[in-house]
Formats: C-alpha cells, sequence, structure tokens
C-alpha cells in the first residue's frame, strides 16, 4: 500500500472525527478547524492524519458554503473579508528532483504569462510553450516521460539545460522570453542538501550554500526568472537569509519546505528577513483555518502568497476556489496534462466566465520583481 491507501483516512473521519463534530454550526469553520486539531495533539498530525483532516475542514467549508446558497470562490471572498480574483498560474513545463526519479536535481521548471491579459489567454500560451517543449525534447533525444504533475519528464545532461531548452520553447512558440512569459522555478533544494551542503547528482557536483546561492544568482543573471521556490534547504536559514538579501529585491522568493503552510514560521521569517512569499498548501496546514491565517501572515507583511497543489493529488478543485476567494494572486497545480491538474485550471476558466475576465490579476501579484519594474 505503501502508505497511498485512504482506508484508514476514511475510518478515522467516520470513527473519530464525525462523532467528535456533530452538534456544530457548519459556519462555524475555526471552531470546528480548532476541535479537529485537538484530536490529535501528536506534532505531524500524524494520530488522525493530515488528509482526513483536511478533507473534513474542506467539506465543512463546501457545507457552509451550500448552506449559504454561494458558490465556494463567493463564500470564501465573503467569509474572510477578501476581494475575489482570477490567479496568475505557474505552470510546469519540466518536472525533476523527486518527481521525475531524480533525473534532474531541480524538482519544477515552469512558466508564467503574467503579460496576459486573461486566464484563458495564459491556458492558451502555456499550452504552445508545453507542446513546443515537448517537441524540442524529442528532436533532441531528450524526452523520457511525463512526469508526476503532468511536466515532461527529461534526460538532460545539466540542469541549466532545462532552462536553455525552456527558453527555447518558448521562442519557438513565437514568444519572446522575459516579455509575456517568465520562467520560474521550485528549486526544492531540502531534497539534495543537508546542513548547507547541497549535492548536484546529475552533474556529479558538490556546492556549499554560498556556492548555491552563486549559481542560482547566475541563472537570475542569465534567464528571464521571475520567481524562485525553496532555493535552499529547509535546514538552511542562513543561506536562505543571503539568498534574500542579495535577491529579494528583483525576485519572488517562495517558501515552501522552508515554512511549511505555517503562520508561525511565516511570522518569524518576516521578522529574520528570509523569503518574500508563501506557497499555500491546505493538506500541509492540516485544516482551512490554519491554512488562511498562514495566509492573513503573508498579507500582513506584504509577501506574495502562491496557493498550491501537492505531488500527489486528486481530481478535487477546492484550492482553486481558495485562490479566486481569497484573491490571493497566485495558484501552483503542476503541469498542463493529468486529469487532476487540469481540473483545476478547467475550474478557473468556469470561474472566471462567472467573474469576468477583467478580475484576472495580471502582473500585479509580482510587485517588486524585475518583470513588473520593466512594464
Ligand atoms: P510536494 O511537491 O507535494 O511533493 O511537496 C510540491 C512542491 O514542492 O511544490
Ligand atoms: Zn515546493
Amino acid at each position: 500500500m505503501q502508505g497511498k491507501n485512504v482506508t484508514q483516512a476514511v475510518s478515522n473521519v467516520n470513527e473519530i472525527i464525525a462523532p467528535a463534530l456533530t452538534g456544530f454550526d457548519v459556519q462555524n469553520q475555526s471552531d470546528i478547524d480548532r476541535a479537529l486539531l485537538a484530536l490529535d495533539d501528536s506534532p505531524l498530525k500524524a494520530t488522525i492524519g493530515g488528509n482526513a483532516t483536511v478533507a473534513t475542514s474542506l467539506a465543512v467549508l463546501h457545507a457552509s458554503a451550500a448552506d449559504s446558497k454561494e458558490p465556494l470562490w463567493q463564500h470564501v471572498a465573503d467569509k474572510y473579508d477578501c476581494t475575489p480574483s482570477i490567479p496568475l498560474p505557474e505552470i510546469q513545463i519540466f518536472g525533476g528532483g523527486a518527481h521525475a526519479g531524480r533525473r534532474v536535481d531541480i524538482q519544477d521548471f515552469m512558466i508564467m504569462v503574467p503579460g496576459a491579459s486573461t486566464f484563458d489567454e495564459v491556458m492558451e500560451v502555456t499550452n504552445e510553450v508545453y507542446f513546443a517543449a515537448g517537441d524540442i525534447m524529442q528532436k533532441r533525444g531528450k524526452l523520457a516521460g511525463v512526469a508526476d504533475e503532468g511536466g515532461w519528464w527529461p534526460s538532460f545532461n545539466s540542469n541549466e539545460e532545462a532552462l536553455e531548452t525552456l527558453v527555447s520553447a518558448i521562442e519557438l512558440a513565437g514568444e519572446k522570453p522575459g516579455v509575456r512569459v517568465v520562467i520560474s522555478l521550485d528549486i526544492a533544494a531540502s531534497e539534495f542538501g543537508e546542513n548547507g551542503q547541497y549535492r548536484l547528482a546529475l552533474e556529479n557536483r558538490a556546492l556549499d550554500s554560498s556556492g548555491l546561492v552563486h549559481m542560482l544568482g547566475t541563472w537570475l543573471d542569465n534567464y528571464p526568472i521571475v520567481s524562485i521556490e525553496d532555493p535552499l534547504g529547509e535546514d538552511d536559514p542562513e543561506g536562505m537569509l543571503e539568498f534574500t538579501r542579495q535577491f529579494g529585491d528583483r525576485v519572488q522568493i517562495i517558501g515552501d519546505d522552508y515554512l511549511v503552510t505555517n503562520a508561525p514560521l511565516v511570522e518569524s521569517a518576516v521578522a529574520q528577513g528570509t523569503c518574500n512569499a508563501v506557497l499555500i498548501k491546505a493538506n500541509q496546514a492540516g485544516t482551512v483555518t490554519e491554512a488562511i491565517s498562514t495566509f492573513r501572515a503573508a498579507q500582513k507583511a506584504q509577501w506574495g502568497a502562491v496557493v498550491s497543489a501537492r505531488s500527489g493529488e486528486t481530481e478535487d478543485v477546492s484550492i482553486s476556489h481558495l485562490a479566486v476567494g481569497l484573491g490571493c494572486g497566485q495558484l501552483k497545480v503542476g503541469s498542463f496534462t493529468r486529469s487532476e491538474r487540469m481540473a483545476k485550471w478547467n475550474e478557473c476558466l468556469r470561474i472566471e466566465e462567472i467573474l469576468g475576465r477583467d478580475a484576472f490579476v495580471g502582473g500585479q501579484p509580482l510587485a517588486g520583481t524585475w518583470w513588473n519594474q520593466k512594464t
């Protein structure tokens, strides 16, 4: 079963969670979420499990939206006093790291289309770039399949070859890199580093923390990158501080493994000066209330916030509604194939039909990066 079977989670919902929640008002999300967390006092919520708690918490949110006779995104906006908007997607073109048999060390090579004026324009441009990348890789003998989150599974000789190929794909799609289409990376450095020592297996070389900061800095100089996630390991706050100090005024620096959708960790990163944005994964937070309090902590610090799916996913589209309802500005759900990914993009298209094309955020959430400064 490799821990992927849901039988235990379902039995925890039916036997432990359901009796504890009977009698609550479904509109009272924060009390319900508090009661859910109180059922599991283990540090990693391992007794009941994050999937059981987040599924219940999201079911409560859906039920309260139905009770209020509102679509979910509208309900989130009303309940949490936010202005809804259609987010800017980050879409994976190549998968790497743990998501593609570690064929390249870096986990996600993505594009963003902040120069688009509507969400459906983003979808069209992404489609062109995605298939252009596939064509180039096939011609060069570099295509090894499709990775975990739907991006191409590459057979490159270096990590930088992925960036070069991505730029070629953007050009083959008829775009000038850095104008309408830009690059976003998830380094996921914890996957190949420990205690400030990093090992790029593909290139058979080791880097210390400042070596990795330097290598990423040259990438920022040479490629149109506007966003970079987990550039250093979760156990390397000094490296993260140095990276933010050097590059925080020209690129979005997202903490995912580094901040684990945890509001107190965001607050201390703000105080320390590490990162300038946070990834919001509902199932990493455990409940809707915890995910939203992490979003609030980011908002308070004027940080960016990116609602995100996981590498293992379902066709559930709640996070599309969360991203729209909170008006957080950005959404990351993997690539441009596979039903569990497309379901979430398609839901945004459906919401766009209701909210209107003007509700697309465009370049706004990237304020502070070079892309915005130049436009
Ligand atoms: P995960 O990856 O779901 O495997 O944590 C997603 C990400 O790192 O953004
Ligand atoms: Zn990540």
